[in-house]
């Protein structure tokens, strides 16, 4: 099988296991495991950050993040495909509370002008806007990368209203490796960066919080209440760090394999792609001129031995990873081909 559903599917490489197997560990919530300590202050280091907290998935991070900027009946302004909108099962009104004032973005960015126009005024009747919320790359836009350029102008508004900001950065690896652009930079902009060791870097588990000693103490707080205190977590944490010292140049892999299967793909009749909006390991296809669903593609598929998701009636989505190599991807396109040419 051809697994091009997530990036999430990858199994641990040989070295990685090896690591796993041998870290020195201790009681985190004792705060006591060496090499849950290591990974903390390395990965908030690469984020220029001054402190980082690990947690057991994206969608924690996310929602511990939310819960320690915000109290009950703040405002959070977010694109609106955002994950934590959609995907992470109401958290945002479960955990924190919060109201989400959604904007429409294009590709799943958003400018600092929509963003101005969606801070409430100082006025009883309004809930308080409290955090913006970037997510790069964005899932739900096709993995595009957010511009640093509009970033710091967002910034700019936030300040002047006194707001916070929050990255979901769960492929932050991805915005970087694309662009070019150094870790340390993309998240300056950022009071809080979410980060996940369990896509494009293969890991098993794992994410990561990184933003100031005073926000992360009081994260802290949130991640044991949410249940998020582990034990022995160096196992996991070694899998984090060699998934850092060894993953993320090898991203632009990834990228390739995504351009070259949207190329494919889009020239297949009945399907199209927005192939500028495939920028890192993610391809999203429109099967509506097949006159098929995409679930009936979705099977078709399959039973020939590749896995895609359809996330729409007509939509499709294909993502490549670190399991899936060029010869995968030659494979995948000839049995697309035989599906839909
Ligand atoms: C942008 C984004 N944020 C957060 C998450 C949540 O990560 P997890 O499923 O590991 O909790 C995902 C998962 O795909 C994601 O795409």
């Amino acid at each position: 099988m051809i697994d091009l559903r997530s990036d999430t599917v990858t199994r641990p490489v040989p070295g990685m296991r090896k690591a796993m197997a041998g870290a020195e560990v201790g009681d985190d919530v004792f705060g006591e495991d060496p090499t849950l300590n290591l990974l903390q202050e390395k990965v908030a280091a690469m984020l220029g950050k001054e402190a980082g907290l690990f947690v057991p998935s994206g969608v924690m991070a996310n929602q511990v993040c939310m819960k320690t900027h915000t109290q009950a009946g703040d405002e959070v302004i977010m694109e609106s495909d955002a994950h934590a909108f959609q995907y992470e099962s109401g958290g945002p009104a479960v955990l924190s509370g919060v109201m989400c004032k959604t904007v429409f973005g294009k590709r799943g960015v958003i400018t600092a002008d929509q963003v101005a126009a969606a801070i409430r005024g100082d006025n009883v009747h309004f809930p308080p806007t409290r955090l913006v919320w970037i997510e790069n790359t964005h899932n739900k836009a096709g993995g595009t990368v957010f511009p640093q350029a509009e970033i710091i102008k967002i910034r700019a508004v936030a300040d002047t209203h006194g707001l916070a900001m929050h990255m979901d950065g769960a492929r932050l690896w991805n915005a970087h490796v694309a662009s070019g652009i150094p870790l340390e930079e993309i998240a300056r902009p950022f009071d809080s960066v979410s980060v996940c060791f369990s896509k494009g870097l293969g890991a098993p588990v794992g994410s990561l919080i990184a933003g100031s000693r005073d926000f992360i103490k009081k994260a802290h707080r949130w991640r044991k209440v949410f249940g998020g205190g582990m034990r022995q977590a160096g196992i996991l944490a070694a899998a984090s760090i060699y998934a850092v010292d060894h993953h993320i140049p090898r991203l632009a892999e990834d990228h390739d394999h995504a351009r070259k299967l949207a190329g494919a793909l889009d020239a297949l009749p009945g399907v199209s792609v927005d192939l500028d909006s495939v920028e890192t390991n993610i391809v999203f296809l429109d099967v509506s001129g097949t006159g098929r669903s995409g679930t009936e593609i979705e099977e078709a598929l399959r039973e020939k031995g590749v896995l895609v998701i359809a996330t729409g009636p007509h939509a499709l989505r294909a993502v490549t990873h670190l399991d899936v190599s060029g010869e995968d991807i030659d494979r995948a396109i000839g049995i697309f081909g035989q599906v839909m040419g």
